[in-house]
């Protein structure tokens, strides 16, 4: 199988990396329109380079595409690929509009089981452990789900101002998992925190709970911060009536400190996703590579993404107006 990557910043190298080390596939191409950008991430790992995307798609020996480009381009790139017979594993979020998102289904209509959504965290060992026991009815019905997820330092204002919002950019990871653990989800309430004042310049928070009711009438609560002194903080707990499965923090080593004024010392959480979540992204790339083999349905779904955006727009207008807000339905144009 033949990839092409397109997109060679921070999370393309991720991507790329995997592809290597993954068997019996290749990196074919790595585009980005950059001057070099390209070009250093290829020669890594002996791949061809261009800084015109639209050579990924004329090129008929690529099998399968990796979208890592900035949002904004993720949708005609999901389209362009699928109209040129690629697989396609995208990034998330589809969009940061949901109208956008929404064309998008529409245009890929048939073919939607040739592309899927990048989130990552469904893929984590630890998540996907207490998804498939949950699954298996160790601890009953899931009840509440709670998702703690903060990031160590607020990103530079400049990016807040294009991200599309703390839930479009941020919350959507947990948002895709409260509907991984509890499925539909029928309502949105999100309590906004603006602590630096600065964020107002670009309409954004930096930490929001938000609480989310399954169509089941379990409860998701996700507390999220942009920043955290004790650095990447990534937990989540699934309480049923017979038990509760929880997955804490991840440290270098396992290795525990008791001294004298300390106790229990694990040493820093992982510094950030890219550490945290690494195994994930393998994985992820494991399970796009045998779906493509296999012609299964990838999941997460272009309609997961889809979904998970609309959680995030409904969260944003929650924030805004203090209301609890139904996620936006899908248009009949949009079905699959
Ligand atoms: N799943 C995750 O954990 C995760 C983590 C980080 C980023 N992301 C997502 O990945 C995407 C990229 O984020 P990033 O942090 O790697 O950004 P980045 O800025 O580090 O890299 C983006 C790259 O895309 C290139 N580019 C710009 N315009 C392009 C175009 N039209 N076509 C192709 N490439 C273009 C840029 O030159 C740059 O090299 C975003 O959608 C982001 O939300 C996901």
């Amino acid at each position: 199988m033949r990839f092409a990557l397109i997109g060679a910043g921070r999370i393309g190298a991720v991507h790329a990396r995997s592809v290597a080390a993954s068997p019996d596939v290749e990196l074919a191409l790595v585009a980005d329109p950059v001057d070099g950008a390209a070009e250093r991430l290829a020669s890594a790992y002996g791949a061809a380079a261009t800084t015109d995307v639209a050579d990924v798609f004329a090129d008929d020996t690529v099998d399968a595409v990796i979208v890592g480009s900035p949002t904004p381009y993720h949708v005609d790139q999901i389209v362009a690929a699928v109209d040129a017979g690629k697989a396609v594993l995208v990034e998330k979020p589809v969009d940061l509009d949901l109208a956008r998102a929404d064309w998008c289904l529409a245009q890929v209509g048939g073919r939607a089981d040739r592309v899927m959504l990048g989130f990552n965290r469904r893929f984590d060992a630890a998540f996907a452990e207490v998804r498939s026991r949950v699954a298996a009815g160790e601890i009953g019905d899931v009840e509440q789900l709670t998702i703690i997820s903060r990031d160590p330092a607020p990103p530079p204002v400049a990016y807040l101002a294009s991200s599309g919002g703390i839930f479009r950019d941020m919350a959507i990871h947990d948002l895709d998992m409260a509907r991984f653990f509890l499925g539909d989800i029928v309502n949105v309430h999100a309590v906004p925190q603006r602590l630096d004042p600065a964020l107002a310049e670009v309409d954004d928070y930096d930490a929001a709970v938000v609480t989310l009711t399954a169509a089941s009438g379990a409860v998701a609560t996700i507390i999220n911060s942009r920043h955290n002194a004790a650095g990447y903080d990534q937990r989540l707990e699934a309480f049923g009536p017979r038990g509760a499965l929880r997955v804490e923090n991840h440290t270098a080593t396992s290795v525990v400190l008791d001294a004298a004024g300390v106790s229990g010392a694990r040493g820093p959480h992982l510094d950030f996703f890219l550490e945290r979540y690494a195994d994930a992204y393998t994985r992820e790339l494991a399970a796009f590579v045998a779906a493509v083999r296999e012609g299964t349905a990838p999941t997460p779904s272009l309609l997961d993404g889809r979904q998970a955006l609309a959680l995030a727009d409904a969260a944003t207008q929650s924030a805004r107006t203090g209301l609890s807000v139904a996620p936006a339905p899908i248009p009949a144009s949009a079905a699959v």
